[in-house]
């Protein structure tokens, strides 16, 4: 092998470290931060403190799965934001300094970057399709939500996102409003599947372009929820599983008419979805059944490279490494980056 890439992801509550080998995924480690889920949300100090406990034993795990020694690397991709500063600090000087001890250049990644490309994260002995250039990208986490065109792996335009919320923020916030729990993307994704998603409906926003809003959305189901609570106190109780399928369609649809409004405007049908949200079943097989109807080429990411991970952070690394990129010592980790 030529170039052995550690990856290392420490953006928010997920430890990760992964070791790509010629562009081959070699280990992928993910430790992730249950200490948040009694506050219903990411505590960012506690966040900070678990990466900093993580950070050695999940990049000795990557390195020993991958069969691979530190001295065997050939440089450090590592995500420089945005995401939580005391988290991003972890895993940006761990990178730093371990660049330092091999000798070796540490390439800084937008971890916005690594989901855009997650799709092209190669598996020994697995068959990997993967996206024609230019495609548009369907990037929703729990962050951000943006429809991106990448022209290439390292050229990439926003055609559109989120003027207030992300979408994954109108998942978690819904859900703890709720009392269903945190992360509440999966678990409402969960009740949906037993649930009537044409049973409620609520307001969706009318925003120009390919721009979207989400707290709309958010306060409509609020609201719905308090006055149907007012009437009936076991309201939620009885109708949780339809009204987690209603908010989820609504979510999904708001999501696939700008998705379906840019794949016209642009021409382009090579469709993929990256970020955390893009694991929710109805999402894609949303995107799936669209994509037959309109001639699309879909691509979706396995679940386990949807949500953070390093493998994708390698990857963008790599591409990166390729180019002649390399990072400066002086480097700060950044908690916004406003483009690409
Ligand atoms: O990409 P990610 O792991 O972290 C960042 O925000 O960078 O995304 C986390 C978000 C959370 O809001 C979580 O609720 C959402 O992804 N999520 C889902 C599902 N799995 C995770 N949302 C909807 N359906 C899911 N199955």
């Amino acid at each position: 092998m030529s170039n052995i890439i550690l990856g290392i992801e420490s953006s928010c509550d997920d430890t990760s470290a992964a070791v790509l080998g010629d562009g081959v995924l070699l280990s992928n480690v993910i430790a992730s931060q249950d200490v948040h889920k009694a506050y219903g949300g990411v505590v960012p100090e506690l966040a900070s403190r678990a990466h900093e406990l993580n950070i050695v034993p999940v990049v000795s795990e990557a390195l020993s799965r991958a069969s691979v020694k530190a001295s065997d690397l050939t440089a450090i991709a590592f995500t420089r934001g945005p995401g939580l500063l005391g988290s991003l600090l972890v895993g940006t000087s761990f990178a730093k300094a371990l660049g330092v001890s091999l000798g070796i250049p540490i390439i800084m990644v937008n971890h916005l970057q690594g989901h855009l490309l997650a799709g092209f994260v190669r598996e020994e002995g697995k068959e990997t399709r993967v996206p024609s250039f230019p495609y548009l990208c369907l990037l929703v986490s729990g962050g951000n939500s943006q429809i991106v065109r990448v022209d290439s792996p390292l050229s990439y335009t926003i055609l559109g996102q989120t003027i207030d919320d992300a979408v994954g923020e109108a998942f978690d916030k819904c859900s703890k409003m709720m009392g269903l729990g945190y992360p509440g993307g999966p678990v409402i994704d969960r009740l949906a599947g037993q649930g009537d998603p044409l049973r409620f409906s609520f307001a969706k926003p009318r925003v120009p372009g390919l721009d979207y809003s989400f707290s709309g959305v958010k306060t409509s189901l609020l609201y719905f929820v308090r006055d149907e609570l007012a009437k009936d106190p076991d309201f939620l109780e009885k109708n949780k599983a339809d009204i987690c399928a209603s908010f989820q369609k609504t979510l999904i649809d708001i999501l696939m008419d700008k998705l379906i409004k840019a794949s016209r405007q642009t021409g382009i049908k090579e469709i993929t979805a990256g970020g955390g949200v893009s694991a929710n079943s109805g999402l894609r097989r949303r995107i799936k059944a669209e994509g037959a109807k309109r001639g699309w080429n879909t691509y979706l990411p396995e679940f386990k490279f949807t949500t953070d991970n390093a493998a994708m952070i390698a990857m963008a690394g790599y591409y990166r490494y390729l180019a002649g990129e390399r990072t400066a010592l002086d480097v700060a980790p950044v908690s916004r980056i406003a483009d690409y």
